[in-house]
């Protein structure tokens, strides 16, 4: 089959490899029918690169149609229309079962790394299992993972099952802004647009903070609020004076380790990059390589007892924050992966609504064959040609 590999730093390609097969009595095979790219991609296509080996297939947001089914899958059949979770969870051990924390599932954590549960297509930090940029997809522990969907409508109504929903779902429920309240959502990329979509869907007043030109004006169309973060001095500044001098109730990080302005972070992170890879693992699992620029804007900004509610991706183990600002405001912090299974019945409602309340089917600015991939990582990393979410058909 063909699948996009990982090659080196910002180096993927369209391969053709061995057919995926069932292993596992809890195995399923699915043709896969679209595929996007996210933003968590660009971390493995860039700075964890020492995680990856070339030849590592990337991808963790793929639907498709089940091929064919392990003996101890019992939901699913062949023929069936399906979404993949990020998560690979097992439905019944304790974080699974009694406290609905898939993404910390005991059956698939990496015990070796110290992390959570195996995530697809995401590195040896999380299992190196096979990714779904890919014509055919293995699914471990589809006894429990996959999700059901109607036939009807196109891929993408459904297809953000697999991460941006349950993520941005995530991320707006931590954030527990009080009703009539104010969400800041810093970073406009996909989480980050999701959430303010969600948020509005749930009526609170918005404030979106990003500095792609586009990305503001799409938050801008949904009513938004928005500050280009390149545009004022000192960003906390300008959302205080939107909030009656005190700050939101509440913010979202939907922006990650790549941070724009953080110089310390990103010569850390360009060092990391030239090294071998077992030293650069070291450095990155013990130094401070994060660029914390929008994590820090977001502890400046919330108002004082407020929550801040971590999507974004971090990874460095040394990072410096600033605990005495935390402490003294009473901030609540809440972050981790999605739980994506534990959020799916909160959302299916509103996608199986015809109006599309969310808009998932004009979500994606980008649908292109599995063969562009590569230009699909390389417009989504330089934010080129509007590439804003892109999805791949195999
Ligand atoms: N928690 C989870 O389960 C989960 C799931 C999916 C994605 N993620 C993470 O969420 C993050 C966002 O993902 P995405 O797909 O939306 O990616 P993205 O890279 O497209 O979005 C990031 C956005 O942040 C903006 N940005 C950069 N620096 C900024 C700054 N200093 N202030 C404000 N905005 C800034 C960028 O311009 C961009 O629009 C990534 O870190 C990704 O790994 C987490
Ligand atoms: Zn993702
Ligand atoms: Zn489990």
């Amino acid at each position: 089959m063909r699948a996009l590999a990982w090659h080196g730093k910002r180096d993927v390609r369209v391969d053709t490899v061995p057919d995926p097969t069932i292993e596992q009595p809890t195995d399923a095979i699915i043709r896969v029918t679209s595929s996007a790219i996210c933003g968590s991609d660009l971390h493995l296509y860039d700075v964890l690169g020492p995680f990856l080996d070339a030849g590592d297939i990337l991808g963790h947001e793929p639907m498709g149609i089940v091929e064919e089914v392990g003996s101890e899958v019992k939901h699913i059949a062949p023929g069936d229309r399906v979404v993949i979770p990020f998560n690979i969870s097992c439905g019944h051990c304790y974080m699974c079962a009694e406290q609905k924390l898939f993404a910390m599932c005991e059956t698939t954590q990496n015990h070796e790394q110290g992390t959570g549960a195996s995530l697809l297509g995401f590195s040896k930090l999380y299992g190196q299992v096979p990714g779904g940029q890919a014509e055919f997809l293995r699914v471990p522990q589809a006894q429990f993972g996959p999700i059901k969907v109607p036939e009807g409508p196109a891929d993408e109504r459904f297809l953000f099952l697999s991460d941006v929903l349950p993520t941005a779902w995530q991320g707006v429920a931590y954030a527990e802004t009080p009703e009539g309240g104010t969400l800041a959502v810093f970073g406009l990329g996909p989480i980050g647009q999701m959430a303010c979509r969600i948020a509005k869907h749930n009526g609170l007043r918005v404030i979106g903070e990003d500095l792609v030109p586009d990305r503001l004006e799409l938050a801008r169309n949904l009513g938004v609020e928005v500050v280009d973060t390149e545009q004022v001095d000192d960003i906390a500044d300008a959302l205080r004076e939107m909030t009656s001098g005190r700050g939101p109730d509440s913010v979202l990080e939907a922006v990650g380790m790549e941070a724009h302005g953080s110089p310390v972070g990103k010569a850390a992170q360009t060092v990391a990059g030239i090294l071998p890879d077992a030293v650069a693992q070291k450095v990155i699992e013990t130094g401070g390589i994060d660029r914390l620029g929008a994590l820090m804007d977001c502890f400046e900004s919330v108002r004082r007892g407020g929550t801040v509610s971590i999507s974004g991706v971090y990874g460095g183990t040394a990072n410096p924050i600033n605990l005495f600002q935390l402490f003294d405001k009473g901030v609540q912090l809440r972050m981790g992966q999605a739980h994506v299974k534990r959020w799916i019945n909160d959302i299916m409602p509103l996608l199986t609504d015809d109006s599309d309340p969310l808009g998932t089917e004009d979500f994606a600015s980008h649908k292109i064959p599995l063969e562009e991939a590569p230009h699909g990582y390389e417009i989504f990393q330089k934010k080129e040609d509007g590439a804003f979410k892109v999805v791949l058909k195999p």
